[in-house]
C-alpha cells in the first residue's frame, strides 16, 4: 500500500481514523513507522474510536497533530475533527465546533472535510449507530459551506453518496482483514482538477485494490 500511494504521488494523503486497536502508545508507535514511508508532505490524520481508547487521544496528539484543524493548500482547504468520544463507540462533532468550521471554508476553494465517523448511513452497516449522533446538523452545516467532499472512515465500507453536489466519500480497509460482505481490501483514490480555471472541479473518486488495479466509482464536475 505504502509503495502504491508513493508510485501516485499524491498531493494530500487523508488517513480517516482507527490507525489503532485500542490506543496504547506501543501501536502508536507501530503505525507511525508506516505512516513515515508514505512520501507525501502533506499527510492529515483525523483520530477514530479505537484511537480514542484509554486515553489514545493523547499519543494521537503528540505523534501526529490537533485533533480538530483546517489546513489551506494552494486550492484546497482541509478541515479535520476528531468525531470520536474515550470509550464510547458513538460518533460526535458537536455544535461547539460548528463556528469555526464555518469560518474556515469560509474561503472558495476547493473544500475537504474529514472525521472518522459517518455522516450519513451506509450499506452493510448492519444497525445503523455508527452515524454521528449531530449528523442532521453537520449535514447542513457542511452543505451550507459548499463542502465538495467529505472524508469519512469506520466501517470499512467503501462508499459513495452524492448529496447537493457534496461527496460523502467512505473508506474501505486495506491494512487490516477486517472486510465486509463481499467488498475488498482497498483504499480510495481521489482525483479533483479545475483545469479549465471556470470555477468547476471536475472530480473522480476510484477505489485501488491490493494489486494495484482500480475501478472508478464516482465521476461528477461540481
Ligand atoms: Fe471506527
Amino acid at each position: 500500500m505504502v509503495d502504491g500511494i508513493n508510485q501516485l504521488e499524491p498531493n494530500l494523503v487523508v488517513i480517516t481514523g482507527d490507525l489503532t486497536e485500542n490506543g496504547f502508545s506501543a501501536e502508536y508507535d507501530g503505525v507511525k513507522r508506516f505512516i513515515d514511508k508514505i512520501e507525501c508532505k502533506n499527510k492529515i490524520l483525523v483520530p477514530g474510536n479505537h484511537d480514542s481508547k484509554n486515553a489514545g487521544y493523547v499519543h494521537f496528539e503528540d505523534l501526529f497533530t490537533d485533533r480538530y484543524f483546517s489546513r489551506n493548500f494552494e486550492n484546497v482547504t482541509v478541515v479535520g475533527a476528531d468525531s470520536s468520544q474515550p470509550d464510547l463507540d458513538e460518533g460526535h462533532l458537536g455544535r461547539e465546533n460548528y463556528g469555526w468550521i464555518k469560518e474556515a471554508f469560509s474561503g472558495e476553494k476547493f473544500k475537504v472535510f474529514a472525521m472518522h465517523h459517518h455522516l450519513v448511513p451506509i450499506p452493510l452497516a448492519g444497525r445503523e449507530n455508527t452515524v454521528l449522533v449531530d449528523a442532521g446538523d453537520v449535514l447542513e452545516l457542511l452543505n451550507r459551506c459548499k463542502v465538495n467532499l467529505v472524508l469519512c472512515g469506520h466501517c470499512h465500507i467503501p462508499w459513495v453518496w452524492n448529496l447537493n453536489n457534496m461527496l460523502v466519500v467512505n473508506a474501505g480497509t486495506f491494512c487490516s482483514s477486517k472486510t465486509r460482505g463481499k467488498t475488498k481490501q482497498c483504499y480510495n483514490l481521489i482525483q479533483a482538477d479545475n483545469e479549465n480555471h471556470d470555477g468547476d472541479w471536475k472530480v473522480r473518486v476510484s477505489r485501488v485494490f491490493s494489486k494495484g488495479d482500480r475501478e472508478l466509482v464516482t465521476e461528477t464536475v461540481m
